[in-house]
């Protein structure tokens, strides 16, 4: 009686031994492969009597059977550590605290601009906007700026260059946001065209602005939001009341004073700065400008076809950083635009 157990417990052994897939595969074929032990028994079935061939053949078929099996056990068991292992490498703890997810919150300024809307749309004013590429009749000769006007040199202009490199005819980015007045109002009167009068025109106009321009005090964008009221019956004292009912509802307070200085600009005549203090609190009594304003020129008018014999205005142009700046206490201009947390989150 052949008793292959030896060999069956060898090869379990064998195989046990390691838990590498391909080193597996490797000794399988030391027993079941070409020249495994086990082909080498049946091979050697055809030299014995043929009356052992039988159970001698049979008993070695038991034990390929068996070192099948064991091989079988072997490679599901490597595959299951395999799984195992990969199972724990990939864990996720679900039980960890979450990082967090901050809040948002708006810049200083776009607060600003937000309330600015808010108190001029409460009076009936529409809000308008307009583009930041501007083209030089909007920017400038629609408000009365000729060719030779200093505004209009590299100094103070950022002109945008053509696709080899040269300066493009006519294009700039807007230095204030004036071009909008004379955008609405050639719209306006385009849609009102067909009307003996046209409605009043009534609209602030919000946005970045740049100048060739960087100090303390001035950055290379800024805000500004423009305003325009024009109709049949407006005067200087509507542009003064708006702009006092507008800064005492901005700051909710009484407790400022507010003033017209005489100055200049080629699309309002008469023209004036908006300067204001606080008469209480820390900025008692300092002085700031905050706006330019005047009543638009007869030139503006007729370049956007509204006739100056039949239709006066007034125009204002405001800086929101500055008002910002007013309405926080904050001193230096540029804090708004470094971006750092550590101060725009005092906002929040
Ligand atoms: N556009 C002017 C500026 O940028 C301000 C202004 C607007 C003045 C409207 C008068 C009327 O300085």
């Amino acid at each position: 009686m052949h008793n292959f157990d030896d060999l069956v417990h060898a090869a379990a052994a064998a195989f046990a031994a390691t838990d590498d897939p391909d080193a597996l595969e490797q000794i399988k074929a030391s027993f079941l492969g070409k020249s495994g032990q086990i082909t080498a028994l049946l091979k050697g079935l055809a030299k014995l009597p043929p009356d052992e061939r039988k159970t001698v053949g049979a008993a070695i078929n038991r034990a390929k059977e068996s070192v099948e099996a064991a091989l079988n056990g072997r490679r599901e068991a490597i595959r299951r550590l395999a799984l195992e292992a990969r199972l724990a490498e990939e864990a996720l703890d679900v039980t960890l605290p979450g990082r967090g997810q901050s809040r948002g919150g708006l810049h200083p300024v776009t607060r600003t601009l937000e309330r600015i809307d808010g108190l001029f749309r409460s009076i009936g004013f529409d809000v308008a906007d307009g583009p930041e590429i501007e083209a030089d009749f909007q920017n400038f000769t629609a408000l009365n700026t000729p060719a030779d006007h200093p505004a209009r040199s590299m100094h103070d202009t950022f002109y945008l260059q053509d696709q080899l490199g040269g300066v493009a005819e006519g294009i700039l980015l807007r230095t204030h946001t004036s071009p909008i007045q004379v955008r609405y109002m050639q719209a306006h009167v385009a849609r009102y065209a067909g009307l003996e009068t046209m409605p009043e025109i009534r609209v602030i106009a919000p946005g970045r602005v740049y100048r060739v321009d960087s100090d303390a005090t001035h950055s290379p964008m800024f805000h500004q939001v423009e305003g325009l009221w024009v109709g049949q019956r407006v005067s200087f004292a509507d542009l003064k009341g708006v702009v006092n009912d507008f800064l005492r509802r901005f700051f909710e307070s009484d407790d400022l004073q507010v003033r017209f200085r005489p100055s200049f600009f080629p699309f309002t005549e008469p023209s004036a700065e908006i300067d204001m203090a606080f008469m209480s609190g820390a900025l008692k009594g300092r002085w700031l400008e905050i706006a330019g304003c005047g009543m638009v020129h007869p030139n503006v008018l007729r370049h956007v076809n509204i006739d100056p014999e039949k239709y006066i205005g007034f125009a204002f142009g405001m800086g929101p950083d500055r008002l910002t700046m007013l309405r926080y206490g904050v001193n230096d201009l540029r804090l708004f635009y470094d971006g750092d947390l550590r101060f725009l989150r005092q906002f929040v």
